[in-house]
């Protein structure tokens, strides 16, 4: 097993890291555009092996996509992450170009690669990737929802106590502060509704906390986060190598479902060794299939600026 992750920045590097201790892969190949990150990165991993106990090597490359071939995964993380005030939708300018070109280079190396996007704006990106490669749809995912859904578990934790792991909570639409959509009457712990517990304000802050979720770690941090997108990457990734056939919600293409058609979109998904391979139904509510669509086309909005972009 061979995996590429492109970008050797805090998400690229973190996904990488991740994926290394859980010997998700007996090849990584770290690419990044800058002169020395990626093989410095790399080098600095490597260093970890004896004292994390694993033993998957960790290839640096600066932009030489001969080191990927034959890769059977690939994260792509590349472009410019979002400043604090910015929103995700304001990269698509710089970050279009980049991972048309990165996905291009990639599927050069490895014909039967499964790509994940995680650069954003990420549903337009995963739209993207999906138009110029002309993979098979099942092998290319969006990682957006399985984050957003940890965030959404994490503030659940937060409004009652309990332990993240009893939590069941999924976040479906795109991955924008104003278009994703925590499923609050869906949520439960343990089986029991969450909507038992939390009055509909509380369920209201929960999901509106969730929704800014990235833009308040940006204001924090400066920068965007890396922690949780990172270890969001890798367990979508090691649903795919390890063929576990877990749920994740993720931006994947859709031709009919969720009422929708010529788009990517969050919604969950089986992950395993064909990359996402059933789409299943949680038979949304009308409200909840209205916000649904409202998302649907706010991101067809910012798909069609795709087409004004010289890429
Ligand atoms: C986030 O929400 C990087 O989009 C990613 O933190």
């Amino acid at each position: 097993m061979k995996i590429t992750v492109v970008g050797a920045g805090a998400v690229g590097a973190t996904v990488a890291d991740n994926i290394a201790r859980r010997e998700l892969c007996h090849e990584l190949v770290l690419v990044d555009i800058k002169e020395g990150i990626a093989e410095g990165k790399a080098m600095d991993m490597n260093q970890t092996a004896t004292l994390l106990g694993f033993d998957t090597k960790v290839v640096g490359s600066t932009n030489d996509y001969t080191k990927t071939a034959g890769s059977d995964v690939a994260v792509i993380t590349s472009g410019i992450p979002r400043k604090p005030g910015m929103t995700r939708e304001e990269l698509i300018g710089t970050n279009a170009s980049i991972v048309k070109t990165v996905a291009e280079n990639l599927l050069k190396h490895s014909p039967n690669i499964i790509i994940v996007v995680i650069s954003n704006p990420m549903d337009t990106m995963t739209y993207l990737a999906l138009k110029s490669t002309g993979l098979p749809k099942n092998r290319i995912i969006g990682m957006g929802g399985i984050l957003d859904s940890s965030r959404f578990k994490y503030y659940l934790t937060q409004a009652l106590g309990c332990s993240a792991s009893d939590l069941h909570a999924v976040v479906v639409g795109g991955h924008g502060d104003t278009t994703m959509i925590p499923l609050t009457r869906l949520a439960t712990l343990n089986g029991n509704p969450v909507s038992n517990t939390l009055d509909a304000e509380a369920l209201k802050k929960v999901a509106a906390d969730t929704m800014i979720g990235g833009a308040t770690l940006t204001k924090l941090i400066g920068t965007s986060a890396w922690y949780a997108p990172g270890a969001a990457g890798a367990a979508l990734v090691e649903s795919i190598v390890r063929d576990e056939k877990k749920v994740f919600a993720c931006c994947v293409s859709l031709e009919g479902e969720y009422g929708q058609n010529d788009i990517c979109l969050g919604v969950p998904v089986v992950i395993g060794k064909n990359g996402w391979e059933k789409i299943i139904d949680y038979k949304l509510n009308a409200e909840e299939q209205a916000e649904f669509n409202k998302s649907a086309d706010a991101v067809r909005s910012m798909n069609s600026v795709l087409s004004t972009l010289t890429l």
